[in-house]
């Protein structure tokens, strides 16, 4: 099959490589038919370089058709068309069973200390042949897939696997209150989704902040302000909105991409220079996370309020603005969106009046083939990019 690999930093490539098979009795093979780039590719893409390998497949966002199913996923039959979650998780364990899907017991990966395995997510993440290929071997397919009715375009369904349950866990967690200010900061997919969420189901004032045209009108219509980092002083926009007092709630959807942190940066790149292992280890200790995102967040969350991370962060030494946090009384969730724990919540919306726009949400509809142009151009910000989808 054809499928988009990963060469090394800011080098993907389409290739052929061998089909996935059922490897276990739990495992589903599905025909990928939509399979979307998001910003947490570009992680991988360049950041997070030290932890890939050449020739991992990645991607995360995948749906399609069950072309073969092993002895034990349950009800899911072939033929049958299914969104597929960004996390492998089993549905069973005591994690699953909270509703913490992406931290599930079953397919944690205990030697990196990390979570759930994710597709397509690099050694942190067990290393999963991800979904922007042909075919995509799902494991734990008995709970990791969300059914889909036969109707509709791909697109009304494709963003469960990621967008859709991740902008919903950020507007939860941010727990803005009645009559209340959300500041969302990033307007990629994340943070406009969470700017639609929030508009649709919250009695709120959403203001979205980021310095890209494209992505402030995105978000406009959706929004009672923008504020554009680049010409405004977002701190002060944000105290006039609000008697002085700041949000009382921030969304981060921007994580460690973020644009103006020049010596994380520059950190980050020599680590995607260094041998693998040295490289993986000054990921993991050095503290080369990219803040400006999170400063703002907690600059302008009000005292007493809330802070929701979207955003990915992956330093473990970075200096925190510990002082500042405590004395504003500032209450903070974040993590990987729990998929599966939203769908029920989401799927209503998901009908012909189409309230969260996804049908239009797509910037970019390209061949598989497109996928090294499209990374290149959307990790610029370029024409206009903001949601790639690839038609395998
Ligand atoms: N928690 C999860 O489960 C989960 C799932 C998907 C994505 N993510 C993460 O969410 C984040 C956003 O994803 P995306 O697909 O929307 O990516 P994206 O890179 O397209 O969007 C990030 C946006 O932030 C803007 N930005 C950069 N620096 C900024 C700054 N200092 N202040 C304000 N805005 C700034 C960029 O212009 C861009 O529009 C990424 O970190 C991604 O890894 C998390
Ligand atoms: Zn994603
Ligand atoms: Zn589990």
């Amino acid at each position: 099959m054809r499928a988009v690999t990963w060469q090394g930093r800011r080098k993907v490539s389409v290739d052929t490589v061998p089909d996935p098979t059922i490897k276990e009795p739990t495992d589903a093979i599905i025909r990928v038919t939509s399979t979307n780039i998001c910003g947490s590719d570009l992680h991988l893409y360049e950041t997070l370089s030290a932890f890939m390998g050449p020739g991992d497949i990645i991607g995360h966002e995948a749906m399609g058709v069950v072309e073969e199913v092993g002895a034990q996923t349950a009800d899911l039959k072939v033929g049958d068309r299914v969104v597929i979650p960004f996390n492998i998780s089993c549905g069973s364990c005591f994690m699953c069973g909270h509703g913490l899907q992406s931290q599930c017991e079953t397919t944690q990966n205990r030697d990196q200390g990390t979570g759930a395995s994710l597709f397509g997510f690099s050694k942190l993440y067990g290393e999963v042949a991800g979904g922007q290929a042909e075919y995509l071997r799902v494991p734990q397919a008995q709970y990791t897939h969300i059914k889909v009715p036969e109707d509709g375009p791909d697109e009304r369904y494709v963003y469960l696997s990621d967008v859709l349950p991740t902008a919903w866990q950020g507007v939860e967690y941010a727990n803005v209150p009645d009559g209340g200010t959300l500041v969302v900061v990033g307007l990629g997919p994340i943070g406009s989704m969470a700017c639609r969420i929030a508009a649709h189901r919250k009695n709120c004032r959403v203001i979205g902040v980021d310095l890209v045209e494209e992505r402030l009108n995105r978000a406009r219509p959706y929004c009672a302000e923008v504020i554009d980092l680049r010409t405004d002083d977002v701190e002060a926009v944000v105290a006039d909105l609000t008697e002085g007092r700041g949000a009382d709630s921030v969304i981060d959807a921007v994580g460690m991409e973020a644009h103006g942190s020049p010596v994380a940066a520059a950190a980050q790149t020599a680590s995607g220079f260094l041998p693998s292992s040295v490289g993986r280890a000054v990921m993991k200790h050095a503290g080369v996370d990219r803040l400006a995102a999170l400063n703002s967040a907690i600059a302008l969350v009000r005292r007493g309020g809330t802070i929701s991370l979207s955003g990915v962060y992956g330093g473990a030494a970075d200096p925190i603005n510990m002082m500042t946090l405590f004395d504003k009384q500032i209450t903070m969730r974040m993590g990987q969106a729990n998929v599966k724990h939203w769908v029920d919540d989401i799927l209503p919306l998901l009908n012909d009046d189409d309230p969260l726009g996804v049908e239009s949400f797509a910037t970019h509809r390209l061949p598989l083939s497109d996928a090294p142009a499209a990374y290149e151009t959307f990790q610029k910000k370029e024409d206009g990019m903001v949601k790639v989808v690839l038609k395998p």
